[in-house]
């Protein structure tokens, strides 16, 4: 009995210290990082953004969606941009993480940087600033983002797909998830508001439209005049066509609270978006978000929930290396 007492001492204090030395890394991070060393990193990432989302406005939901799904996965530290080699197939060939895009803009990014201040600014802060930039040029909120975060050596296939969670999660799931990266069940309804923008292929959502419970049915959660639209883009649980469809249909460029609107309609693409009525409190928020009177707090919300996500495991001081190149570790 009372080694069983000591071995669950000994356990709290090794998550307590885990907790602590996580929050600890986080408290490195700095607006100013770059202050002596590349005073203008944020006004160069803003300007190349700019060019780049001017070009192609749908590119702000892939950028966006590459910070999270490098965050989930050994923390923000760009482990998601690395290629696989001859002895590594690296995150970014992992099955979930095939429909990422936007590794080309990285890249475009990182070379102004590595012009104006060589070997300074991380791939991970980079990453970091542009998904805030991809939402304010989507017409979403800004926040201020802290910098200082160090590039990752390692990135495995076999981890993206263990730590990302499944578009077919239900709640307990997704909670599950983002309890092991800190975020809490507010942080769940609010960054699941990210769907606002971007699109979706079939094999995310094909589950829901043809034989759901093996009665050659659809999800009953989902509307079923949606369901009948949506089977239009999608023409059997097997479809590989590459057909897309907009996660927030009507607005899917614009970064606004109408996904709200469609998941309080049963309208929301995957059952990781239906879960959100499942739970009374995210249900809670999902309805008060989608009356349209609380666009401000969703907006500062989601500034804070981001903030958070972008704090994940992050490797400070002389942890990582600072890429010269995103998709290569430095020789
Ligand atoms: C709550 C758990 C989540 C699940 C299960 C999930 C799942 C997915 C899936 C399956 C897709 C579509 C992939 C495709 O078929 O092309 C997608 C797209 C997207 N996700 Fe999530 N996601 C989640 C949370 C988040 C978070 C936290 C963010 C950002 C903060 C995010 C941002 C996006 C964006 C912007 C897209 C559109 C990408 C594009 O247009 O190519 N998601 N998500």
């Amino acid at each position: 009995m009372a080694i069983a007492r000591c071995c669950v001492a000994l356990l709290l204090l090794v998550v307590l210290v885990a907790a602590g030395s996580a929050a600890a890394a986080a408290d490195q991070l700095r607006v100013d990082y770059y202050r002596e060393t590349c005073p203008n990193v944020e006004a160069i990432v803003r300007d190349e953004m700019e060019k780049i989302i001017g070009a192609a406005p749908s590119l702000a939901g892939p950028l966006l969606r590459l910070h999270f799904h490098d965050c989930f996965v050994r923390g923000c530290d760009a482990s998601v941009l690395l290629s696989s080699t001859a002895g590594n197939v690296a995150e970014r060939d992992a099955k979930p993480n095939k429909s990422l895009r936007g590794f080309g803009s990285v890249e475009r990014v990182k070379a102004r940087l590595e012009a104006a201040c060589p070997g300074t600014v991380s791939c991970a802060d980079v990453l970091t600033l542009m998904a805030r930039d991809a939402v304010v040029l989507a017409r979403g909120p800004t926040w201020p983002v802290a910098l200082g975060r160090r590039d990752g050596r390692v990135s495995a296939a076999g981890e993206a797909a263990a730590s990302l969670p499944p578009a077919d999660g239900d709640i307990a799931t997704l909670l599950r998830i983002f309890a092991a990266n800190d975020l809490d069940i507010k942080d769940l309804a609010v960054l699941s508001g990210a769907h606002t923008l971007g699109t979706a292929h079939c094999p995310s959502y094909a589950g829901r439209l043809y034989n759901f419970t093996g009665k050659n049915d659809a999800d009953p959660s989902l509307d079923g005049e949606y369901a009948g639209r949506l089977r239009a883009r999608c023409a059997s649980a097997t479809d590989e066509s590459g057909m897309i469809s907009e996660m927030d249909p009507g607005s899917y460029k614009t970064f606004d609270t109408s996904y709200y609107r469609h998941v309080a309609k049963r309208r929301g693409l995957f059952s990781s978006d239906a879960s959100l009525l499942t739970d009374a409190t995210t249900r809670d928020y999902v309805r008060r978000i989608a009356t349209g009177k609380f666009d401000a707090e969703f907006f500062s919300d989601f500034g804070e929930s981001m903030t958070k996500m972008g704090n994940v495991q992050v490797l400070t001081g002389e942890e990582g290396e600072i890429r010269k190149k995103c998709y290569v570790i430095n020789s």
